[in-house]
């Protein structure tokens, strides 16, 4: 979403960082920056900062940054152009009309288009499901899946027929393009025939509702045991799934306590029927910082309820710390048997889902207990190993906490309280990394780690002195520090910064997505700290091609300890260490 670049000028000099950011916090001057506790995230100590000079905000702690918009958008939790209008009324601005942005005007006409195909198209699929001839497999299957006829209403089910043209005819006929059809995912081309098809055939539809009511895109289920078992539209300019929670649009102006993460299309289905009306889903794909922004725009307390499978349980833990990162409260819940929340509720009901809501696990005792996952408790070994890392694991928490879960580790292994509190003391709170949790917490970081935190913050130090400074940045370039940097939204920059011959940062991060927007902001880290603009870039550009050579010859002497090497091999390794070597002197 574009704005027009004089307007967004006029809007943040009206709207001056400080002055919005006041309204929330109270910020206190401390160096050439302002300082608060973060209003994003709870905490004692002030780790928030606003830099008047580059218009910009950085929390040290939860990581949040940007511009104005970026505050706004998270406190008031709102999208990117409310956060605009939000800001634009806060001085009077009347929204930009006219924008004549040729290119943005073409683009918003052809996605608007797009939106207009997918309506079409849910409205063909559930023509389909309701015919009598055509739709009968589908409503057989509905039935056998007990999707009565409200349900269908609710969701806007509908049926694909097993045809490769039906939506092909009937929307070309209501005047859409073939382009506009494959934009938007509903046809397949065929690069060998040249020719196009219907994307769904045969299967069951449903329909992604964004939270504004547009139809983005559809899940299309097999009706037997065909695979894939779904086939879903994938990236259209329309439709990102990394950005939406299907489901969650029936929410759009409620009040909700908490909401229930699930999988899929049908366990948002089923716990609807059932009664629990507030599940959303990830569509099965990993939980992303966008879903849980979104999620934490509706509720401040989040249920995971995934799979009991063991899948399912990996993407749980993997979710828990993106959603924890949000700052949302977050609850797993944990279904037994291998069930899926479709079929507990059909067994047990919406009291049955209700008690296990109830008793649902806090993140860390979820934690402790999943660190057992693959391991057989029964077995001396594996007790032993699973308690020494659970221990490990709850030495590294609060104290009041650590009380609690030493009592879950004694009650899964019969080890003593006091055996385990001892056992925890002694790893002093180190936690190993643990593939099947992804743990990785505690007092030390793994070597990797913090090489590249080394790399980052000589990434970052270099880019606040490129921008302090026009003669650090011409130094950078002519000494090709372009090709080392790692880090996207470093890159981006640099490249930006070199093609402008005015730069401002604020307006740069602003057009930005969020999340290299707050990479971005994170070079308040090093404001003030640059002082010789051209020697401090010289030194991260001498020290980030040390840590290049010094990482190509670890993968050498890496690869020259291959036990399976032949001599030619091993010899021209060798060469190659040489070389590095000697270019290092
Ligand atoms: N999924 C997918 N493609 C697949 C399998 C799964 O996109 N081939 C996604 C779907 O969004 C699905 C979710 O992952 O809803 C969860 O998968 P799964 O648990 O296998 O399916 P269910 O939702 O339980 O669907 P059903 O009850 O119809 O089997
Ligand atoms: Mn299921």
């Amino acid at each position: 979403m574009a704005f027009p670049s004089a307007w967004l000028d006029e809007l943040f000099s009206k709207n001056e960082i400080v002055s919005v950011i006041s309204s929330y916090v109270d910020l206190k001057p401390k160096g050439r920056k302002l300082w608060a506790c973060c209003p994003l995230h709870g905490e004692k100590t002030p780790s928030f900062s606003v830099s008047p000079d580059k218009q910009l905000f950085y929390c040290f702690g939860c990581h949040a940054g940007g511009t104005v918009v970026q505050f706004i958008m998270d406190i008031e939790r709102l999208t990117y152009p409310e956060a605009i209008r939000f800001l634009a009324d806060r001085v009077g601005m009347q929204m930009p009309e006219n924008v004549n942005d040729r290119e943005l005007k073409l683009a918003q006409a052809h996605k608007k288009r797009l939106y207009e195909a997918t309506r079409a198209a849910a409205r063909y699929y559930f023509e389909c499901f309701t015919d009598p001839e055509l739709g009968k497999p589908g409503r057989e299957y509905a039935q056998k899946r007990g999707l009565t006829p409200e349900i269908v209403k609710r969701f806007g089910l509908g049926y694909a027929p097993d045809r490769w043209d039906g939506l092909l005819n009937r929307l070309t006929r209501e005047g859409f393009t073939k382009k506009e059809l494959l934009d938007a995912g509903l046809l397949v081309h065929n690069e060998q025939k040249d020719s196009v098809y219907d994307a769904y055939r045969g299967r069951m539809i449903f329909p992604i509702i964004g939270v504004n009511g547009q139809v983005l895109g559809f899940g299309a289920r097999v009706l037997g045991d065909e695979k894939p078992k779904y086939i879903n539209t994938g990236d259209t300019p329309i439709y990102n799934k990394r950005n939406n929670l299907y489901g969650l649009y029936l929410h759009k102006n409620e009040k909700l306590s908490d909401l229930i993460m699930v999988e899929g299309y049908m366990d948002v289905i089923g716990l609807y029927k059932a009664g629990v009306l507030n599940a959303v889903a990830s569509l099965g794909t990993a939980l992303t910082q966008q879903q849980a922004r979104l999620l934490k725009r509706y509720v401040e307390t989040v249920y995971i309820a995934y799979d009991g499978d063991a899948a399912g349980q990996n993407a749980t833990v993997r979710g828990l710390d993106i959603l924890k990162g949000e700052g949302l409260e977050v609850r797993v819940i944990t279904f037994p048997d291998d069930l899926d929340p479709d079929e507990y509720v059909q067994i047990y009901g919406k009291s049955g889902f209700d008690r296990l809501k109830e008793n649902a696990l806090s993140l860390n005792e979820f934690k402790v207990r999943s660190m057992a996952n693959g391991l057989d408790l029964n077995a001396e070994n594996d007790r032993e190993r699973y308690a020494v890392r659970a221990c490990a694991f709850v030495a590294s928490l609060q104290p009041i906490e650590q009380e609690r879960y030493y009592k879950v580790i004694a009650s899964l292994t019969g080890y003593a309280v006091e055996a385990l509190e001892a056992q925890g003391a002694r790893s002093g709170g180190v936690v190993l990394k643990d593939s099947a949790t992804g743990l990785r917490r505690g007092g030390v970081r793994r070597r990797n780690d913090s090489l590249e935190n080394a790399r980052t913050v000589l990434e970052r130090t270099l880019l606040a002195a490129c921008i302090a400074d026009r003669d650090a940045l011409e130094t950078a370039k002519s000494t090709g520090a372009e090709a080392l940097l790692k880090t996207e939204a470093f890159r981006n920059l640099f490249a930006a910064l070199c093609s402008a011959d005015s730069f401002s940062l604020a307006q740069y991060v602003a057009e930005r997505p969020q999340e290299e927007a707050e990479t971005v902001s994170a070079l308040l880290r090093e404001e003030g700290a640059v002082q010789n603009a051209v020697r401090t870039a010289k030194d991260c550009i001498l020290r980030l091609r040390a840590e290049e050579g010094q990482a190509v010859l670890s993968d050498l002497q890496r690869r020259l300890a291959e036990p399976e090497l032949s001599d030619a091999e091993r010899e021209q390794i060798l060469k190659k260490i040489q070389a590095q070597l000697k270019a290092k002197k």
